[in-house]
């Protein structure tokens, strides 16, 4: 039986009829000959979905309950008009001056009590009552304004929640984080026992006395920590539910979304997923960075997985240049469309930018656009209308999921602990440790899903628990059971350490997952900055491997048998660094350093060969990538050559090149450096 939220999805798929293709659009910020201009290029350009009125607050509501749709009245009848469909924003982003003039107190405080004043953008407590009020009265009226309009075919929550603002720290936001935690733990001897309050004095009476961690003497307390970010993840999306709840009664059919940005900490998406009906990302991949594609890639197979498998819209990359790093690099030619096809590859329904015009003034006026300043004229607009005649070609794609058997597990609560002060070494980062596994995996060219702990895991062949440590004991329980069931098991350092409350699984590192893994880990040696950690293989003959970094530990064998050991001059007592053990029908590997990119591919490989995964597309050369993308009858292979030399792919059987407009059938394909291939199956 289908859900409403599919229902309402599937309402902007069949309104599109393929692919979205478009961008975010500030016409208010130009003339009526210039927003007549858009409307002609857009169509030109293969547009059909903007992103629409995201910042338009202060225009919309220019004085307390005073709406004034005229502006957009027009431009939605104008999209109408030239059959584009508007992504319509709640407008609630950055809320305008008068607001915060009439009430100050909506604004954000910092952990050391610094107010965060109006002039940038969302300047607003999440828990702010105020706050709240003034957007879901503005929610309403747009909604109502809205709801018959022929334009509207998808709602745009705010916009990026809490990637300025994540966490407030004023007062208001104290007396929500009691309530949450109230509600948490039910009493204040639950609360506790799980932050460990006898330590160092912190033993609470009532609720009351808990604050936010604020600016402390020293490390505040790190369950009060990891629950405050659990907290201000949550308040960002009672924000966003109240929107929504808004939108679903005047809107029943129109699918609601928000934006996420790719490789935000403070937004813990599996927890709102299921409260979406179509998950969105912002992606902004730096073009000067080598494995840029990688870490892209990474985030769209998380984001996947967050949606369940479900395909989920781009809702902004960069046309070329953003504003906001130190250096901004351009994308080559060729790039941007390379980068465009490679979210589709991984289940993207659309693939939309920041922004249709590049602004004239404001902070983000050299930040690229679809139409450059210089105009028409330009490469950009060149490539970003070819890349829309593209797109349009291949309809079929819509709605089309993903199948893989390898999945790397990520969840937010385990990045914030990971991170938090006091640790063994401040070099262990989430982000750098889970691109570790994920990168040897996506060179290996298997397919990917990047999931929750809790995700169900009998349909994987192949788990990999980049340092995951924060782990429930309920958690490894069915890492466990996935692993007697056959299931291969890859786990680094610093894995299943704690439980959801920052607690030590006691009885020798990784307790809970000790007798899965056969390894019993004393006590961590983590390496200096930059040190040199020396390995050797077992066997006395065989070469050394480069020598791995960051980490070496103590562990001791309890079944498994060692594949590398730590080596001299100091740690030559054959201490093992990377072992296997087979456990019921599965076998799980540890890896107790940071092994060189080579050795880690190696390691990845045998738990690959272990579990009988294979490539997408076998023979493939380093730095080309493949995906499928399956609908009920039909799949489409899509080959992506990240490097800049010109590659032949032999295809197993016949496919159809659905970017030439015949279709013709194709048993070789030419991808050129940068290039693509979209091939259907022969029914295609
Ligand atoms: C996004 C944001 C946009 C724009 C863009 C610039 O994070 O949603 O409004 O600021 O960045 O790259």
């Amino acid at each position: 039986m289908n859900s409403p939220a599919r229902d309402r999805a599937r309402n902007l798929g069949t309104r599109l009829g393929g692919l979205g293709f478009g961008g975010d659009y500030n016409p208010e910020q130009w003339d009526e000959a210039t927003r007549a201009e858009d409307l002609r290029l857009m169509n030109e350009a293969g547009v059909n979905l903007v992103n629409l009125a995201i910042f338009a607050w202060a225009r919309v509501e220019p004085s307390r309950d005073t709406y004034d749709f005229g502006f957009f009245d027009t431009v939605m009848d104008d999209l109408a008009a030239h059959g584009i469909t508007a992504d319509l924003a709640t407008m609630t982003a950055s809320p305008p001056p008068w607001l915060a003039v009439e009430h100050p107190e909506i604004l954000p405080v910092t952990a050391s009590g610094g107010i965060l004043s109006p002039g940038g953008r969302q300047h607003f407590c999440p828990s702010s009552p105020v706050f709240r009020d003034r957007a879901v009265r503005l929610v309403e009226a747009v909604a109502t304004h809205y709801r018959d309009h022929p334009a509207l075919g998808l709602w745009h929550v705010s916009n990026e929640y809490g990637i300025h603002v994540a966490e407030c720290f004023c007062d208001t936001s104290a007396a929500d984080f009691r309530q949450w935690l109230a509600a948490r733990y039910g009493d204040v001897a639950a609360l506790n026992d799980a932050w460990s309050t006898d330590f160092w004095s912190q033993r609470y009476t009532s609720f009351d006395q808990v604050l936010p961690p604020r600016t402390a003497p020293t490390y505040p307390n790190p369950s009060q920590q990891l629950d405050f970010k659990r907290f201000s993840s949550d308040a960002l999306r009672t924000c966003f539910t109240l929107e929504r709840d808004v939108l679903r009664r005047i809107t029943p059919d129109t699918p609601v979304t928000t934006n996420f940005l790719a490789g935000h900490k403070a937004v813990d998406v599996h927890s709102w997923a299921s409260e979406m009906d179509v998950l969105a990302l912002d992606s902004y991949p730096d073009p000067h960075w080598g494995s840029a594609h990688i870490g892209a890639a990474l985030s769209y197979d998380l984001l996947r997985g967050a949606a369940g498998g479900k395909p989920w819209l781009l809702t902004e990359q960069a046309p070329s240049a953003v504003n906001w790093r130190g250096r901004n690099g351009g994308k080559r030619p060729g790039r941007m469309r390379l980068w465009s096809w490679q979210a589709v590859a991984q289940g993207a329904d659309a693939v939309m930018y920041f922004q249709w015009r590049q602004s004239r003034g404001g902070a983000e006026k050299f930040h690229s656009g679809m139409v450059p300043h210089a105009g028409v004229a330009t490469r950009v607009y060149a490539e970003v209308r070819e890349l829309g005649r593209e797109l349009a070609l291949v309809p079929e794609l819509a709605g089309t999921r993903i199948r893989n058997e390898v999945a790397v597990v990520f969840d937010w609560p385990n990045w914030w602990a990971l991170e938090l002060d006091s640790h063994p070494s401040e070099g262990v980062r989430c982000l750098d440790r889970v691109l570790d596994h994920y990168a040897p995996l996506f060179e290996a060219g298997v397919g990917i899903d990047v999931v929750h702990p809790s995700a169900d895991l009998s349909r994987y062949k192949v788990l990999v628990l980049p340092s995951h440590y924060l782990l429930s004991a309920e958690d490894c329980a069915r890492i466990g059971a996935f692993v007697a069931d056959g299931g291969s098991l890859l786990a680094s350092f610093f894995t299943g350490i704690v439980d959801e409350h920052d607690r030590v699984h006691t009885g020798g590192y990784p307790a809970a997952l000790g007798d899965v893994l056969g390894v019993r880990v004393e006590e961590f040696w983590p390496a200096a900055e930059g040190e040199a950690v020396a390995l050797r293989a077992p066997e006395a003959d065989a070469p050394a491997p480069a020598p791995a970094s960051l980490w070496r530990e103590d562990v001791k064998l309890t079944g498994a048998r060692p594949e590398l050991l730590f080596a001299g001059p100091d740690w030559d007592d054959d201490r093992p660094a990377a072992t296997v053990h087979t456990h019921g029908r599965g076998t799980a590997r540890y890896v107790a350093t940071r092994p060189h990119p080579a050795t880690m591919r190696a390691i990845v490989d045998r738990a690959l060969d272990d579990a009988g995964v294979a490539p997408v597309l076998p023979g493939l050369r380093p730095g080309i990538q493949a995906t499928i993308r399956r609908g009920a009858d039909h799949d489409v292979l899509i080959l992506l050559n990240h490097t800049e030399d010109t590659h032949e792919v032999a295809l197993p059987a016949d496919r159809r090149d659905l970017l030439d407009g015949k279709r013709p059938l194709v048993r070789r394909v030419t991808l050129d450096p940068r290039g693509v291939a979209v091939l259907g199956s022969d029914g295609n």
